[in-house]
């Protein structure tokens, strides 16, 4: 936990945004509590997190505009908690590590928000995610679970988006901190990666690295010599030469929950075939030009659509792609190998604050989601500020399915060299992703610099 002063301020914050009612944040409780015990790693929810600290499941707090009290519930431990999890601080001491004074058992949560309802307050409420947490609230609050995400406070969402989206000096250094545990991870698959291993022996090693040096990965590795497939989860081919691996991992913080995401992407074996190093090239030339266009106030679809045209340039230039560069990208061609979004927002989950709707964390009344296939994706589109956290992530990939739609469709001929895209079915996808964070200035890449250049990834991986 940071010290008790962080998480005070941030609830003051929080009081400085909204003025009416309360809101209560339950806490995540464990994900299978009876039979089967231990099947999951306990996860607090984020957000109860930011505000009071604490990672034990069945705890919740209330913060209320009116007359200001903070409170944390939870129960004491009992001699069966004791057997099974060993002694506990008392939710006094807990709430005092989070600069709560005010504490009461996990019952009076209901009561309090009981009372407030009859009282005709207003309770401001997250969107839950989880069924446990959509069960608890429709109980208490009196709402059908199906009606419960659209009964969310709006207010509360964007005052929370407001706080979260901007980092502090000490969540940068947490994320930092992560960002460095994803450069062992990644070098060392990036060493692993030659013929004859299986994926699962990489992913896992490097999964192990994660626990060992900071805490559970952020997500499922992503891992496989098939990076066409965009979210790869299956480990069980064996790397072959002549194909490239795409590894898109990082790690979370056991204790204040700061991730990376970071991907990289290396030919088997280690030496690029000149195919794979042109294609490379350009992906690689994208993120740095994508990464140096970071500052305050530009619209962060600007940069994706700069990257959507550097790929385009370059994918003209090894002739898979033909016509004016600013036309195609206006009609959505490159799509068919840049099919996803350029970043997303990076702080206590990896694609920050998803849980409370993607709108509200990447859009604004400025700027709205665009409708167009690949730039729909675009997880972030609003204008940068100072002290956000992202992840600039551009790939090329070459998704047999897709290029066999759109040439069956005849789609953006006029931008597509469909022929010479056909030799390139058998090519895999590449993937470049770094963790930046937007300054007053401009930006900082985050972390150890992991090699990402030809020469740097072909240097680390010769035997
Ligand atoms: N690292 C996975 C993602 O950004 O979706
Ligand atoms: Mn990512």
């Amino acid at each position: 936990m940071f010290k008790p002063e962080t998480y005070i301020l941030r609830r003051k914050a929080l009081k400085d945004e909204i003025r009416t009612g309360l809101a209560i944040f339950p806490g995540n409780t464990e994900a299978s509590f009876n039979y089967p015990a231990n099947t999951y790693h306990y996860r607090q929810d984020s957000t109860f997190s930011y505000f009071f600290g604490i990672n034990q499941p069945d705890l919740a707090g209330i913060i209320d505009f009116e007359t200001g009290a903070e409170i944390l519930f939870g129960n004491d431990v009992d001699m069966d908690d004791i057997i099974w999890m060993g002694p506990q601080p008392s939710i006094a001491d807990r709430g005092a590590q989070a600069g709560i004074k005010h504490t009461a058992p996990l019952a009076d949560f209901a009561r309090y928000i009981e009372e407030a309802r009859t009282a005709g307050r207003k309770v401001h409420f997250l969107p839950p995610y989880r069924g446990e947490t959509k069960i608890q609230l429709s109980e208490i609050l009196g709402i059908m679970p199906k009606e419960i995400k659209e009964s969310a406070s709006v207010d509360l969402i964007r005052a929370v988006v407001k706080l979260r989206a901007v980092k502090s000096a000490e969540e940068i250094t947490e994320i930092e901190k992560m960002v460095d545990v994803a450069y062992l991870m990644h070098t060392t698959a990036m060493k692993m990666a030659h013929p004859g291993i299986i994926e699962q022996e990489i992913a896992g090693t490097i999964e192990g690295i994660a626990l060992a040096n900071a805490g559970p990965v952020s997500f499922p590795v992503i891992l496989s010599i098939n990076g066409q497939t965009l979210h790869n989860h299956y480990h069980g081919n064996v790397l072959a030469e002549g194909r490239m691996m795409v590894v898109d991992a990082g790690c979370e913080s056991e204790e204040t929950l700061y991730s990376s995401d970071i991907t990289r992407t290396v030919p088997v074996g280690g030496k690029f075939s000149s195919r794979q190093r042109e294609i490379y090239e350009i992906v690689l030339n994208a993120n740095l030009k994508a990464i140096e266009a970071i500052k305050p106030g530009i619209p962060y679809r600007e940069i994706h659509l700069l990257a959507a045209r550097v790929i385009t340039d370059g994918l003209k230039a090894a002739g898979l792609m033909k016509g004016d560069t600013d036309e195609a990208v206006a009609a959505g061609a490159h799509a068919l190998f840049f099919p996803h979004g350029l970043g997303h927002m990076l702080g206590m989950d990896v694609h920050d604050l998803e849980g409370v709707g993607e709108n509200f964390v990447g859009y604004d009344d400025e700027i709205t989601r665009s409708k167009q296939f690949g730039t729909a994706f675009l997880r972030l589109g609003r204008r940068l500020q100072p002290g956000f956290v992202l992840t600039v992530e551009p790939g090329i990939y070459f998704i047999p399915a897709l290029i066999d739609q759109w040439k069956t469709e005849g789609k953006f001929t006029q931008f597509i060299n469909y022929d010479k895209v056909e030799a390139y079915k058998d090519f895999g996808g590449i993937r470049i992703e770094d963790d930046v964070l937007v300054t007053d200035n401009g930006y900082r890449v985050l972390g150890k610099p992991i090699p990402k250049t030809v020469e740097e990834i072909e240097n680390l991986m010769r035997r």
